[in-house]
């Protein structure tokens, strides 16, 4: 187990490219991090430059309070499991999970022992003997993540790990990893583009766009309080209502702009004092609930309804909502005020 730490870390790539900006982070023994933003923000080049697997342009990397700036990737303890698979096609399961305690030259008995663990907390056990072609997508990221348990790592690196899988097994095996972590207390990092997966996993998030961190939070903490527009529209589906003061009726000018979540909209049919009125644009039945867009005076807002919600397209409703639940960005920064 290990803490990791990055002080100003950059990265400019050969052509002028520069993918992370000084980005600072400490994360704790046995936490679960992950790194969230749009592609292209810089999530992989940082977890390379922890890894080892990228050059550090400036700043500095610790591991456990050791400067590991120019440790090589072996040198540092860490596992790293990919988008893609990456198994020997050639090799079953077994000796996929067991080829990197054999290349540091473990005794057989030990391999034995820690593949048999593995595979048993993996729920891999019946398919040990087949090739990685004779898996599916879900049993085939199993393995590549029991190749990295295998190890006993410091730290566990994980990029995209389940993009490549189907929704629902995305779901399953997402849940898996969450159990997995608690069950060995190491310290996780995890990037993703996705924010439910950001939110669901992590003890703390840290939001990148451009190359640069926007917020270090935990999940509830980043969805109740954005520190600016860009985290307030990342979290939450539907996204965040984003208004004007004037559309709510409220007297400031055009430097705020005024953050409302969904499910902080009610809807009701009957006029009452405060509720803004307007009228249904779009009703989306989701299951549990429906998502209602509302016009209101030109602008669109959506709100969280009941999911037997209806009501005919243009028919009139009016809205409730808590203004001490308003949360203010200033227009020109879009930072939270
Ligand atoms: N090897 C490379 N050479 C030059 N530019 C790169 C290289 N790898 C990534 N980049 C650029 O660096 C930026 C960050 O990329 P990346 O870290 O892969 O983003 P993410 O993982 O968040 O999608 C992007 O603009 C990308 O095009
Ligand atoms: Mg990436």
């Amino acid at each position: 187990m290990a803490t990791v730490s990055l002080e100003d870390v950059r990265k400019v790539y050969r052509g002028g490219v520069v993918a992370v900006k000084g980005v600072t982070l400490r994360v704790a023994d046995g936490e679960f991090v992950s790194l969230v933003g749009p592609s292209g923000c810089g999530k992989s080049t940082t977890l390379n430059l922890i890894a080892g697997l990228e050059d550090l342009s400036g700043g500095t990397l610790r591991i456990d309070g050791a400067v590991v700036n120019d440790l090589s990737p072996k040198e540092r303890d860490i596992a790293m499991v990919f988008q893609s698979y990456a198994l020997y096609p050639h090799m079953d399961v077994a000796r996929n999970l067991a080829f990197p305690l054999e290349v540091l030259g473990m005794s057989r008995a030990d391999i034995d022992a820690r593949v048999r663990e593995v595979a048993t907390t993996l729920g891999l056990e019946s398919l040990l003997s087949r090739r990685p072609k004779e898996l599916s997508g879900g049993q085939r990221q199993r393995v590549a993540l029991g190749r990295a348990l295998v190890r006993r790592p410091k730290v566990f690196l994980f990029d995209e790990p389940l993009s490549n899988l189907d929704a629902a097994l995305r779901t399953q095996m997402r849940g898996e990893i969450k159990k997995l972590h608690e069950r060995l207390a190491a310290t996780f990092i995890y990037v993703t583009h996705d924010q439910a997966e950001a939110m669901t996993l992590s003890d703390r998030v840290v939001v990148m766009s451009q190359g640069e961190v926007q917020q270090v939070a935990p999940p509830r903490e980043l969805y109740d309080a954005p520190a600016n527009l860009f985290v307030a529209g990342f979290f939450g589906s539907p996204r965040i209502n984003l208004v004007k003061p004037r559309t709510l009726g409220l007297p400031e000018g055009d430097d705020v702009v005024l953050g409302l979540r969904p499910e902080q909209l009610d809807i009701t049919s009957s006029d009452v004092a405060g509720a803004l009125s307007g009228r249904v644009y779009l009703v989306e039945p989701m299951g549990p609930e429906s998502w209602v867009t509302v016009d209101v005076a030109g602008e669109h807002l959506v709100a969280r309804a009941p999911g037997d919600f209806r009501a005919a397209t243009g028919s009139p409703v009016c809205l409730r909502y808590d203004p001490a639940k308003l949360r203010r960005f200033d227009a020109q920064s879009g930072r939270a005020r």
